[in-house]
């Protein structure tokens, strides 16, 4: 039996992460320690908070001395760690709280696991990133492997990528049982509508301007969040010590083709007057914008038998039945503090 300590576990992959470690080891305890920010919500959690081996903490991972005391008192043995500012459009306008939380943040959790942990073989810490640490990619480039040098462009990667080297730094000097994971652009239930899939989707559901930066040719590698947990899992449990693994799926989409692939499904799901395509609005750019993302995840797959079980057919059936399904968590979302956001964000719309 493990003790899991799940950072972020209120978000979108934490939280979809967590439904899914239930679902595949009920004998293991989870301790879900979230600090709850505007992407945290205890929504996404229900059906799993009365489970008797499931823990939520509200706390940030900055605070030391709350993380000493879970590890102690828990008795955790297990880190899988979600929790981070992951949005790259806020690291734009705000950059500080993704050096606090991404860097700072992961450093606590290391330091605490490492006067802690003491060697014991038992232990893992698995650190979730992303493939945003590797740069951009030309059009005729090949796909980012374990080895593509670092090479971050927005804040928000920056501190994925500070974060990245601390976890490897902590293998090679104090043998921590360190892995990090390098995933690619996640879709699916529980994703905050700041992002492109849910944002858009929400507002062509709405008949609002669908934003589309730049010329919209874009491209990012999209996997079904299931298949990360999958992927995540498997690290964990077979994963080598010390190694990265990319977790990617081999699903290469420039950001028009998906919005109007959204379009088309919702003009059949939900029709009306006017084809929602016409609602594509081409906006200003995001600065530092990284042209192509694409990752080669040929060693988790040969390594540890791990390959995507959805296609993006059935990925994106899937998520958009999700938010249909859901429009009650996705509405209550859209107060408060993200309307003020979107405002901010998307001012060419106004
Ligand atoms: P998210 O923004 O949906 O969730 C982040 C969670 O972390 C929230 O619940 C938030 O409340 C919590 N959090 C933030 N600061 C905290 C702090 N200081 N202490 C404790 N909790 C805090 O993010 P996500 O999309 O679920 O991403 C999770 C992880 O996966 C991140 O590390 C991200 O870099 C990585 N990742 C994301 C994607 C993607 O496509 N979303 C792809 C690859 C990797
Ligand atoms: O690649 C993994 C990364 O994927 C994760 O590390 C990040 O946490 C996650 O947010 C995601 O980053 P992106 O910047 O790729 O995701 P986002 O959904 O913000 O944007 C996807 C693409 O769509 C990107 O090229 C920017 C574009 N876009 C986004 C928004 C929000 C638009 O054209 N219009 C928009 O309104």
């Amino acid at each position: 039996m493990k003790t899991l300590l799940i950072t972020g576990g209120a978000g979108f992959i934490g939280s979809n992460f967590a439904h899914y470690w239930i679902q595949n080891h009920p004998e293991d305890r989870i301790i879900n320690l979230d600090a709850l920010t505007y992407a945290g919500n205890l929504e996404n959690l229900a059906g799993i908070e009365e489970s008797e081996t499931y823990r939520f903490v509200h706390g940030d991972i900055c605070d030391a001395t709350l993380i000493e005391k879970l590890f102690t008192e828990e008795k955790i043995d297990h880190v899988v760690h979600f929790a981070a500012e992951s949005h790259v459009d806020r690291s734009i306008t705000g950059p500080e709280a993704f050096i606090k939380t991404n860097v700072h943040g992961t450093f606590n959790l290391l330091e605490t696991a490492r006067k802690t942990w003491a060697n014991d073989a038992n232990c893992r810490f698995l650190h979730v990133s992303t493939d945003e640490v590797y740069g951009s990619l030309g059009d005729n480039d090949p796909a980012f492997t374990e080895t593509t040098p670092f090479a971050p462009n927005s804040p928000y990667s920056a501190s994925k990528a500070s974060s990245d080297h601390l976890v490897r730094a902590y293998f090679h000097t104090y043998n921590l049982p360190v892995l990090t994971t390098n995933c690619s652009n996640n879709y699916g239930p529980y994703q905050f509508p700041e992002k492109l899939i849910p944002l858009v989707f929400i507002n062509a559901l709405e008949g609002k301007p669908l934003p589309i930066y730049g010329d919209g040719q874009y491209i990012r590698d999209w996997l079904h969040v299931e298949d990360h947990c999958r992927g995540i899992d498997a690290v964990l449990q077979q994963g080598r010590l010390g190694e990265t693994y990319n977790i990617g799926g081999c699903n290469e989409w420039a950001n028009i083709d998906i919005v109007k692939l959204i379009c088309k499904r919702l003009d059949e799901l939900r029709p009306g007057n006017n084809p929602k395509a016409e609602l594509i609005t081409y906006v200003t750019d995001r600065p530092g914008h990284d042209r192509r993302y694409a990752i080669n995840a040929g060693k988790i797959m040969t390594e540890l038998g791990w390959s995507p079980q959805y296609t993006f057919e059935t990925g994106i059936e899937h998520t958009l039945n999700w938010y249909l399904e859901n429009q009650g968590w996705w509405e209550r979302i859209r107060d408060g503090e993200y309307r003020k956001y979107i405002k901010q964000q998307y001012q060419d719309l106004k």
